[in-house]
């Protein structure tokens, strides 16, 4: 018979991931978010919790180059994925620019929507086609990201600027 420590043990799993760029190996809970684990056990707290039913982008990461909801992903999900977090965009120099153009255009007020913002508008950077946008179509990529601070403006306006 199966004692109680045997089911513990039994609802953990091993996965293997690279999170900006590095490898890593996890026993995680099967029934473990994504953000929890980059927050809690990876410690990568620039990726935000906000409504934790994927509707506000706060909790966006890039999974395979894709934004994905952190929150609504289950770690074993990811397994053999590659993660990009906001704290992984320093390893781009197109994503630097992203960051400075932020900085320059006001892309951000509180602060607590840009992580996800960044992350959304990264995917868009790493695959060059930010340059055959236009704001509308940059502004509906966005969707899924809200900003409480309606701080969208300076947002578009970093796009653009990164755009050309
Ligand atoms: S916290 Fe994940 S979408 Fe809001
Ligand atoms: S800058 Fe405050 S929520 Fe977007």
């Amino acid at each position: 018979m199966a004692s109680e420590t045997d089911n513990v043990t039994d609802s953990w799993v091993r996965i293997s991931t690279v999170v900006n760029g590095k490898p890593e190996e996890l026993a995680v809970p099967a029934d473990r978010c994504l953000v929890t684990v980059l927050r809690d056990d990876l410690g990568l707290t620039g990726t935000k919790i906000g409504c934790e039913v994927g509707v506000c982008g706060a909790c966006t990461v890039l999974v395979d180059g894709r934004p994905t909801s952190s929150c609504l992903t289950l770690a074993v999900q990811v397994d053999g994925a590659e993660i990009l977090t906001v704290e992984g965009l320093g390893r781009h120099p197109e994503l630097q620019e992203l960051q400075q153009a932020f900085i320059e255009q006001g892309g951000f007020q509180c602060g607590f929507c840009t992580s996800g913002q960044l992350v959304a508008l990264a995917s868009l950077v790493l695959e060059n086609r930010l340059p055959s946008m236009n704001g509308e179509e940059v502004a509906e990529h966005l969707h899924g990201n809200l900003c409480r601070c309606t701080g969208y403006y300076g947002i578009l306006r970093a796009a653009a600027k990164v755009a050309g």
